[in-house]
């Protein structure tokens, strides 16, 4: 829970070796929330030790179920023993992902109770998408304040169109659906690796869904759903925020457990920047290698839905533009209020000025180390790059956002080279 713990690092090493991604937290936290539809115990592997998975197993358990730590990464969920439908303030101010219990508890239950979800301050984040895909699987969803009750006797297939690819709205929706009376169909489904995840775990569980990956998801509903054991995908954003690490120092860093398709927009833009990024198949699994150049070349970046740049990208990927050769230039298409590191990167010395939904950055010699803060999880991945390229020690506070998102940090960068310590307040 937030302290004043704070990062301490020494910049200006150039960090090399290999790092080992852990599990997805996008694709662990619906698919936690899934095992919510289960008649049987659900066994999930390869999840991240991260403060985001303990919060979403603290609600599972708050609403009766069984949850056992079987080992490193590894939990056993049994939903037979959940006996509230109701997602309290408390537990749904702790993450965004809660939201995934209005799908799963109104598809399993028949009722569903929860509060608008908490997470990062990055923008308005509405969930009009999501209750409307609920009515017309034939829920009725009352609003009242920041209380959102869904109830149905029974949910009916439906053709449902988003108008805009929507990652929580599309897994929302799927969860509900996967026990509804006949066919759904979702248009404009969104198509990020953890959508393709969730429905991978539902179909071994014993849901039909067809499409996921594409923006035509087709979900026949069923009645059973069986216990099973399922590991995670590898974290495309920890693996992405890496490798951005590795280039904006001007390092050389093997990343193990990666999926590279999942990251062949930043791939093609960091070798559009002069970065050398190979994808290497070892025989067992695949390797991506970065080789950065002494100096990263200016680019312009619109963040977009998958397959496109990743908004949750776009952050850390600012940090290492601040001193590229030339001007750069982002367009965050996701969401209004995404730039807030920006102030925090200019307290280091770089040149970026906003303009709506605009950066313009002018790429300087160097970073300063400096007292920054971490204002959202992935501003605090960015902070993070920054200090590791910046000449001096930066301290990095907030560190509540990025213990939700990123496993090991210290630990994994120290591998790597870094020179990172956690000052624990109180010391
Ligand atoms: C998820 C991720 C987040 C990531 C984002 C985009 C989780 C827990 N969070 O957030 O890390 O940055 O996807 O990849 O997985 N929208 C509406 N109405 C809705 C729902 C969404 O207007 O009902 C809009 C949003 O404001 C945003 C866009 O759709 O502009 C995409 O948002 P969405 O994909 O839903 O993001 P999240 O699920 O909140």
């Amino acid at each position: 829970m937030p302290n004043n713990d704070y990062l301490e690092i020494e910049g200006g090493v150039p960090l090399k070796g290999s790092v080992t991604i852990s599990g997805s937290k996008n694709a662990a936290l619906p698919i936690l929330c899934a095992c919510v539809l289960s008649d049987g115990k659900c066994r999930i592997e390869n999840l991240p030790d991260i403060e985001d998975i303990h919060r979403i197993l603290e609600i599972i358990a708050m609403l009766g179920a069984k949850v056992e730590q079987l080992g490193s990464g590894i939990i056993e969920i049994d939903p037979a023993t959940i006996d509230s439908h109701v997602v309290t303030y408390e537990m749904a101010s702790k993450l965004r992902a809660s939201y995934y219990m209005l799908g799963a508890l109104l598809a399993r239950f028949g009722k569903a109770e929860i509060n608008q979800p908490g997470g990062c301050p990055i923008g308005q984040r509405p969930m009009d998408f999501h209750i409307k895909g609920m009515r017309a699987l034939g829920a009725e969803v009352v609003e009242r304040g920041a209380v959102i009750t869904a109830s149905a006797e029974k949910l009916v297939g439906a053709d449902i169109y988003f108008d805009i690819a929507s990652v929580g709205a599309t897994i929302n929706i799927m969860l509900a659906a996967c026990r509804a009376e006949g066919r759904t169909t979702i248009n404009n489904a969104a198509r990020e690796p953890h959508v393709v995840d969730v429905a991978n775990f539902l179909n071994l569980m014993g849901a039909s869904i067809r499409g996921a990956g594409t923006d035509v998801i087709r979900i026949n509903g069923r009645e059973r759903f069986h216990g099973c054991t399922y590991a995670v995908i590898p974290d495309q954003i920890e693996a992405g925020t890496y490798m951005i690490a590795a280039a904006a120092t001007g390092g050389s860093v093997t990343i193990k457990n990666v999926i590279p398709t999942h990251l062949d927009s930043l791939s093609a833009k960091l070798m559009e920047c002069g970065v050398d990024v190979q994808t290497q198949d070892n025989g067992t699994d695949f390797v991506i290698q970065v080789n950065a150049p002494e100096r990263p070349r200016a680019v312009k970046i619109k963040t977009m839905p998958y397959p496109g740049f990743p908004t949750d990208l776009q952050q850390p990927m600012t940090s290492m533009l601040a001193t590229a050769d030339g001007v750069s230039d982002i367009t965050e298409n996701l969401f209004e209020n995404r730039f807030n590191h920006t102030a925090e990167l200019s307290r280091m010395g770089a040149d970026i000025v906003i303009y709506g939904r605009n950066a313009q950055i002018k790429g300087v010699e160097k970073l300063y180390g400096a007292d920054v803060c971490a204002t959202d999880l992935r501003a605090g991945a960015a902070m993070i790059v920054a200090a590791l390229m910046a000449e001096g020690t930066t301290r990095i506070r907030n560190l509540y956002y990025i213990d939700r998102g990123y496993e090991r940090l210290e630990e994994k960068l120290i591998g790597l080279g870094a020179r990172i310590k956690r000052i624990c307040a109180d010391e």
